[in-house]
């Protein structure tokens, strides 16, 4: 299999894709519960979506693509959801990040690494280090993130220099915030996706979604594909972007 870019599906003009989709993938216990399955096969099969999808978001264009995989509010499951949770980022990164390497693409990390096993941060840094020069396409995995805490992690440090007399408190904008959260090179997200008809982002990019345009997509995480994703980007393209002026172009325009 490959992620590399190939040429863009039947009927999707490259040029039009946003350059970072962010994705909230929800259903897969829905999706298993309707199969008379056990999540933990609805969960397998979202991550052969992940592949499907990160394969098609770089056919289609896409720059930097994030993913909600485990979120710090998803440590109130049962413990033996959370183990088959951290099996299959164990698995996909020992099953994928060659392949990703090769394509070109470049892991980030979001989110605590504090409370992980050793064994899941080293594989983590690893996928960081290892992709590290990688430019076709960026991949940000939001493993063990929270919104709430990313930024009260920054406002910490923030009032750490404060408090050692190294920063003026007049001087803290929302782009200095913005640069202490865990990614600050990576541009806000222009398109946020959620999955199997929930309309909430949960806690996910709240700071950077200021200005997303949001879809919600009825299907379940594990019928995601390709020509789903397509058809996000296809709404998106319809949609106004002000960012509070007057434009009114289209994002596609
Ligand atoms: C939501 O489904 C999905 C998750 C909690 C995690 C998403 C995880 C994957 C797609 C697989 C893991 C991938 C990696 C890279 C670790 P849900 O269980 O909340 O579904 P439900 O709302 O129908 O119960």
């Amino acid at each position: 299999m490959s992620y590399a870019a190939a040429p863009a599906p039947n009927g999707t003009d490259r040029t039009n894709a946003p350059s970072h989709v962010a994705i909230i993938m929800d259903g897969n216990g829905r999706w298993a519960a309707a199969r008379g399955l056990p999540r933990t096969e609805g969960h397998r099969r979202g991550v052969e979506a992940l592949r499907r999808v990160v394969r098609a978001a770089g056919e289609l264009g896409v720059r930097t693509l994030t993913i909600f995989s485990f979120s710090s509010e998803n440590w109130s499951r049962p413990a033996s959801e959370i183990g088959d949770l951290f099996g299959l980022l164990r698995r996909f990164i020992r099953n994928d990040l060659a392949t990703l390497h090769r394509d070109g693409v470049r892991v980030r990390v979001i989110g605590e690494r504090d409370g992980l096993a050793p064994d899941i941060c080293g594989l983590l840094g690893e996928a960081e280090e290892l992709t590290r020069g990688n430019t076709k396409m960026t991949l940000v995995v939001a493993f063990n993130y929270g919104s709430r805490q990313e930024i009260a992690n920054a406002a910490q440090r923030l009032a750490q220099e404060v408090a050692d007399g190294k920063r003026d408190p007049a001087s803290i904008t929302p782009d200095t915030i913005g640069r202490y959260l865990d990614a600050p090179d990576i541009p806000d997200p222009d398109l946020i996706i959620r999955t199997s008809g929930e309309q909430r982002l949960s806690n996910f990019l709240m700071w950077q979604a200021a200005y997303s345009e949001l879809v919600f997509v009825p299907i379940h995480w594990p019928d995601f594909d390709g020509a789903a994703l397509e058809g996000a980007i296809a709404e998106y393209n319809r949609r106004e972007r002000r960012f509070g002026g007057l434009a009114t172009k289209t994002a596609a325009s």
